[in-house]
């Protein structure tokens, strides 16, 4: 993606009026304002339609900007050195010192901080005398966006300024870990545990019912295009959309394939793309076939998963 530094302006001058802007990462686009400001944070809010009380993620340029809100351990920095930027999402103490807007924070004494990789996002960032407060560039419960045209379809004139970066490369949120005692994933997403395990040397549990952090139940549909899910579906019904994992022969249009191969990584790319192409077509639910559940898999399946409790919803 070309770098268009009068978009990177643009997007600092409404950043720094305190204004909520989309901007790139290679998981999936945030919707972004100062997260030293309340003003700005409440205005993400507000547009995500997000209950007060489920934290945002703050992003950072560097580890020396992060370390003016934040405590930092061993077991940050190994992680931080090797996957940074990137796909990962690092949950420590906030500082006393901390100028984090206690919008964001909801009175909890942690953050859950980023460094994303996106070239356009950290030039941005570079120049930005603050940290960005960047929740996924979606309403609340839906479908994230990987592209500047899904949050135009989202949000219209609501938003202010979408700042270009073309498809995200990953396509998945970030991978969530707890670093303030013993290491515990809260979301699986677009950096595999196994990497994170090599390189802390220990196994990590897995603990992603804890993203319910203040009320139990509240955030349990999550990532849904607005339409019944049926996961493990071997064969599907009139109406439906059948979502498989790799290309078939028999093409219908009523088929949509994750992969080519079945490789997961390119799934998981390729996932909310299709959820959302689905839902504009006009089917009235989604027949998904079974997802390997391994590397990537065990992500796609924790999306799916989230995305089918649209059914039990009673309104
Ligand atoms: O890839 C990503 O992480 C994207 C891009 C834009 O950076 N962001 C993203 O943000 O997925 P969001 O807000 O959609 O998901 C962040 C999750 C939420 O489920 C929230 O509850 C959790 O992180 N979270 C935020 N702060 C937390 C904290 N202090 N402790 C535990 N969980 C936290
Ligand atoms: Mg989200």
């Amino acid at each position: 993606m070309k770098m268009n530094l009068s978009n990177i302006k643009k997007a600092k001058k409404l950043l720094c009026n305190r204004e909520c802007i989309a901007i790139p990462t290679e998981t999936v686009y945030g919707l972004a304002g100062n997260a030293y400001s309340d003003r700005a944070c409440e205005k993400i809010y507000k547009l995500k339609k997000r209950p007060k009380n489920n934290p945002l993620i703050v992003h950072y340029f560097n580890i020396l900007r992060l370390k003016k809100d934040c405590h930092i351990n061993n077991d940050f920095i190994k992680l931080y050195k090797k996957f940074c930027p990137g796909p990962i999402t690092f949950i420590l103490d906030l500082k006393k010192s901390s100028k984090i807007s206690k919008i964001i924070t909801n009175k909890k004494s942690t953050l859950a901080v980023r460094f994303p990789q996106h070239s356009i996002t950290r030039k941005l960032l570079k120049i930005l005398e603050f940290p960005l407060a960047a929740p996924s560039a979606n309403p609340s419960s839906r479908v994230s966006a990987v592209t500047s045209t899904d949050v135009k379809e989202d949000f219209g004139k609501k938003i202010k300024y979408v700042l270009e970066g073309g498809k995200s490369s990953i396509g998945i949120e970030s991978t969530i870990v707890d670093l303030r005692k013993k290491p515990q994933i809260l979301r699986l997403g677009g950096l595999n545990i196994s990497n994170i395990q090599k390189i802390l040397r220990k196994k990590i549990s897995i603990n992603n019912k804890s993203l319910k952090i203040s009320s139990p139940g509240q955030f349990k549909v999550h990532y849904s295009p607005g339409l019944p899910i049926r996961l493990n579906a071997k064969k599907i019904y009139k109406g439906e959309a059948y979502l498989l994992i790799r290309k078939k022969k028999v093409n219908k249009s009523n088929y949509f394939f994750l992969s080519k191969k079945g490789n997961l990584k390119e799934a998981a790319k390729n996932l909310y793309t299709l959820l959302r192409k689905i839902k504009k077509k006009g089917f009235n639910s989604i027949a998904v076939c079974k997802i390997p559940h391994r590397g990537y898999g065990k992500t796609i399946n924790d999306r799916l998963l989230r995305a089918s409790r649209y059914n039990e919803k009673t309104t």
